[in-house]
């Protein structure tokens, strides 16, 4: 059975290395080519955007897959919706893997925005240096709040437009919460910013801006999308091997019913 899985989080990595090997799999993993030097999942691996949702049908078709997965992160919602219209045009199963949001616990002292503009009029307010980790896409809404400095982390070189006032630190996690603190008191930050991402991976900052009694203004997820969801892999692996089942047993010819013959 031939699989697709767009990836680029860690639940894709765990979910190609599962799949990988496995009798009757045949994984591919997808992947954007954001980052210059990408974590690698097992399995096979293509690189690069599809052309949209005519290009990933076109590719759904053309290597004639059977099911995909999309395991991709949270926020990236055009994929998303390019996975939800390819599938349906393909006529392949398509299911979410996606993990749950955070949850706040006590002494979280979280502001839940829908967007980056939303997070950007309220940061005045709040703080004077900031710690903002958000997507590229989300940066510019920040550019002019000359009046507030900036600590930036990412994968590879940030472009602009960005907040002029600002640090930028190349770095990829996953981090511990005691090294976040250090880092939040390094940089004397007052103020996070940051996406309901979940997951454990990039959580230690939240339990660092607990322990500083620190605010954290926090983006809220993009509308679920209109196709099954799962949260683990497991649950993935169970829905595939569903999938495997159908693939390999089609209904049968349609019995005459009473009467159908002639
Ligand atoms: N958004 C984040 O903050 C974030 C964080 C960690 C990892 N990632 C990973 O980074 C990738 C890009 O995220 P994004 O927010 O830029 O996505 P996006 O805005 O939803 O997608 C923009 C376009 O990038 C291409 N693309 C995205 N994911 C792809 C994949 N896995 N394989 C092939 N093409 C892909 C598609 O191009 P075409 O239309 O040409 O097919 C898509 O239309 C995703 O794979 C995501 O899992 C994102």
């Amino acid at each position: 059975m031939n699989v697709l899985v767009l990836g680029g989080t860690g639940e894709a990595r765990r979910l190609a290395a599962v799949l990988h090997g496995r009798p009757g799999f045949a994984v591919t993993s997808s992947l954007a080519g954001r980052v210059a030097v990408p974590a690698l999942p097992d399995g096979d691996v293509r690189i690069g955007g599809f052309g949209g949702v005519d290009g990933l049908r076109t590719w759904l078709r053309g290597r004639r897959t059977d099911a995909v997965v999309d395991a991709t992160h949270p926020f990236a919602a055009q994929m998303t919706a390019h996975a939800v219209a390819a599938s349906a045009a393909a006529g392949v199963p398509l299911l979410v893997l996606r993990r749950p949001g955070w949850r706040e616990s006590p002494g979280d002292r979280w502001h839940r925005v829908p967007d980056a503009p939303a997070a950007a009029a309220l940061l005045p307010g709040l703080g004077e240096r900031v710690f903002l980790t958000l997507g590229r896409g989300d940066l510019s809404a920040f550019a002019g709040l000359t009046d507030l400095w900036f600590l930036l982390r990412a994968i590879d070189p940030l472009r602009a437009p960005l907040p002029p006032r600002r640090h930028v630190v190349l770095a990829r996690g996953p981090f511990t919460a005691d090294a976040e603190r250090g880092f939040l008191r390094e940089h004397r930050i007052d103020v996070v910013v940051t996406r309901d991402s979940g997951g454990e991976m990039t959580a230690a900052k939240l339990v660092a801006a607990r322990e500083l009694g620190l605010p954290v203004v926090l983006l809220d997820r993009p509308p679920a999308p209109p196709a099954p969801v799962v949260a683990t892999v497991p649950e993935a692996v169970a829905w595939l091997e569903g999938v495997q089942a159908r693939v390999r047993t089609p209904p049968g010819p349609r019995a005459a019913g009473p009467g159908g013959g002639t």
